[in-house]
């Protein structure tokens, strides 16, 4: 059954004027490429949309969750992108955090606190899971303000205790990572494990939002040392890196990622999915990593929507595009 041929008949009726038919052949049993799934995001508060901050009624919110990721009522999405928030309130837009205040220093207690809201994520990942979403990959769009190098979630600025970074109040990526570690906690023990755990977001932007720079090798420097407290933690996550805001740009990350340090460890080696956007530069080549690769954020920025119709003419929705991009670079 597996070596059956398929066949698949189209009908394209009447597109050109005329009945069309095609004939696809499919051998199912060549595999080209794993596909681990599809997801959405509901960070920026948009879980609290869908959680009825605008009114939307029971029914509804659970008609918008089934459509999500029922995967009999919608679309069975496997992959949920959550935030972990870097702000200091859940004011607006913004995503709080787990540690709002700075502590002394690197080294002293952190005062971590969290809601069990996660600006409406934590409720909708249930929800969600119910639903039988298996794959929650938490990503931070920045570390807090304090463990930077600017003092501020919003507007770039790197990670203090990278390369190249010399901030008075010291190295941050321990801290860093305990604190990543501790929101994977908070979850974990409420029962919504976090598969999947991120530490940067489109890294070569620098926009008046929470982000944070990093090059490839600053990333690698800090990946080492989450990695390494993950393995000590005996945690069960994947670590995924590093979401730049376009495949090129994602793409020049990568040797800083794969070169080893003088114990012969590379950033790469601690990875387990290498992810990017597309907003500057499609996904229309494979990045150079033998790792698993997440295509983890695009939206069609068009603006227009109606009449626009996002399938039109190889538009940046249009499926065929993405059946394109998804063999080619091998998503
Ligand atoms: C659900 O949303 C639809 C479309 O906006 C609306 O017509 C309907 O009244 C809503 N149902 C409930 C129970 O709120
Ligand atoms: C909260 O964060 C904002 C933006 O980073 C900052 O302007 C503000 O001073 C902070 N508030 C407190 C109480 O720390
Ligand atoms: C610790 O955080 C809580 C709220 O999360 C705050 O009320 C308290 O003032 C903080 N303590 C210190 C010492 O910063
Ligand atoms: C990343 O930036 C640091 C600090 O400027 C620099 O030392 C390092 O060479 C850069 N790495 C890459 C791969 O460009
Ligand atoms: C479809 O695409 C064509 C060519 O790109 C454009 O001229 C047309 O306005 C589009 N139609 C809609 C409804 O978006």
């Amino acid at each position: 059954m597996m070596n059956a041929l398929t066949l698949l008949t189209l009908l394209l009726p009447t597109v050109l004027g005329w009945d069309y038919t095609v004939e696809l052949t499919v051998d199912r049993s060549t595999k080209y490429q794993v596909v681990d799934g599809w997801g959405c995001s509901e960070a920026f508060q948009r879980a609290t949309d869908v959680l009825g901050r605008y009114g939307l009624s029971p029914q509804n919110q659970s008609y918008v969750l089934d459509l999500l990721f029922d995967v009999e009522k919608g679309a069975g999405f496997t992959i949920l992108r959550n935030g972990i928030g870097s702000s200091n309130s859940s004011k607006g837009n913004l995503m709080n955090s787990i540690e709002p205040y700075a502590p002394a220093g690197p080294n002293a207690t952190p005062n971590y606190t969290w809601d069990h809201y996660s600006s409406g994520q934590f409720p909708l990942s249930q929800d969600a899971r119910a639903r039988g979403l298996p794959y929650i990959y938490a990503d931070a769009w920045s570390a807090p303000g304090f463990m930077k190098t600017n003092d501020d979630e919003n507007n770039g600025g790197y990670l203090c205790g990278v390369e190249g970074t010399h901030c008075s109040t010291g190295d941050w990526k321990q801290a860093y990572a305990n604190y990543l570690i501790q929101f994977w906690k908070y979850w974990n023990d409420a029962g919504v494990p976090i598969t999947h755990l991120g530490f940067l977001n489109e890294p070569s932007f620098a926009p008046d939002y929470a982000s944070m720079q990093s090059n490839g090798t600053q990333a690698a420097d800090f990946i080492r040392v989450l990695g390494k407290t993950i393995q000590k933690e005996n945690i069960d996550v994947e670590i995924v890196c590093c979401d730049d805001y376009g495949w090129e740009q994602q793409e020049a990350l990568m040797a800083g990622l794969a070169a080893p340090d003088e114990n012969g460890n590379s950033g790469e080696s601690y990875l387990s999915v290498i992810s990017g956007h597309g907003y500057a530069s499609p996904p229309d080549f494979q990045l150079s990593t033998s790792l698993r690769v997440w295509e983890t954020e695009w939206a069609d920025l068009t603006g227009d929507y109606t009449p626009y119709e996002f399938w039109n003419h190889s538009g940046p929705g249009e499926g065929l595009t993405w059946a394109s991009r998804i063999q080619v670079a091998r998503l």
